[in-house]
């Protein structure tokens, strides 16, 4: 396993600040985009020792670029979070950006940890170093696992309660509701679902927003519940939240959670 580095100080950050000026397609305003190529990502992984040899891209997404790397032989994924934001941001703040980079990859790194921990299905987290961070390949050979999305189930029912079961793991035991729960952010590997893609998780703790946890709760839900009526499959929402809400809630919010609750139950 590679050493775990966050925040370090002394460490040159990753970030060399290449920006480009482009045109924002739909809003017409500027956009600074700063793109990680494969072969900085190649040369940054090896140099932060995150990986010995990166073969290919996964994935470019609006955040961040996944790729298909190695350690020692042993595929792993290398996702890169990029700068993005919009010309009126960067003027204010353009040097806040690369903290944020990193701060999305560590708490990337973080979420990944606590519900790996809490024993859930998802990616084992390896190593990270500023806006870079590593995880287990899930997939065979350097083939990876479809998206739930891309998937024709044989048996939605025991999958639905699988997503559901482990989901709740995540908020009762690791405390986290993941934010961006849906068919595209499970991937379908060894009979069951994985759960990825967690940067916009939110902790569910004395100091959370209760009312925010259930808003994401809600939706997160919903994703899967729609996902699986194609299959004719029917729950109800409220139903699965209230059983995640009787299994954990801080000392100190239940307030909040009444008031949800009286909200709910008025005509
Ligand atoms: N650990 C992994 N193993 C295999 N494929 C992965 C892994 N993590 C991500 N992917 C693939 O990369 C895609 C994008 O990753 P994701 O973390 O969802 O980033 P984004 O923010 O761009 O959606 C996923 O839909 C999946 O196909
Ligand atoms: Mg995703």
């Amino acid at each position: 396993m590679c050493p775990v580095e966050k925040f370090n100080p002394h460490k040159t950050s990753a970030l060399k600040f290449k920006r480009e000026r482009e045109r924002d397609g739909r809003s017409g305003r500027s956009v600074a985009i700063r793109e990680v190529t494969l072969s900085e990502a190649r040369s940054d992984a090896l140099e932060f020792g995150l990986a010995t040899d990166i073969f290919m891209q996964l994935k470019s997404g609006k955040e961040a670029s996944l790729y298909i790397a190695s350690w020692r032989g042993h595929p792993i994924v290398l996702k890169a979070y990029r700068f993005w934001h919009t010309s009126h941001a960067s003027k204010k703040r353009g040097w806040f950006a690369p903290a944020r980079m990193e701060a999305l990859a560590a708490k990337e790194y973080d979420v990944l940890m606590a519900a790996f921990r809490a024993g859930m299905p998802v990616p084992t987290p390896i190593g990270r170093v500023a806006n870079y961070l590593t995880m287990r390949f899930i997939g065979d050979g350097l083939v990876p696992a479809p998206r739930l999305k891309d998937m024709v189930i044989e048996k939605p029912e025991s999958v639905f309660e699988q997503i559901v079961d482990d989901y709740l793991t995540m908020y009762s035991v690791a405390h986290y509701v993941h934010g961006d729960l849906s068919p595209y952010n499970l991937l379908w590997w060894r009979g069951k679902a994985w759960f990825i893609d967690m940067p916009q998780a939110y902790a569910v703790d004395t100091w959370c927003n209760m009312k925010r946890v259930i808003f994401l709760l809600e939706r997160d839900i919903r994703n899967i519940v729609a996902y699986f009526e194609k299959y004719g499959l029917i729950a109800n929402v409220e139903e699965i939240v209230d059983r995640f809400l009787g299994c954990y809630v801080p000392e100190n919010q239940m307030r909040a959670v009444h008031l949800y609750w009286s909200k709910r139950s008025r005509p």
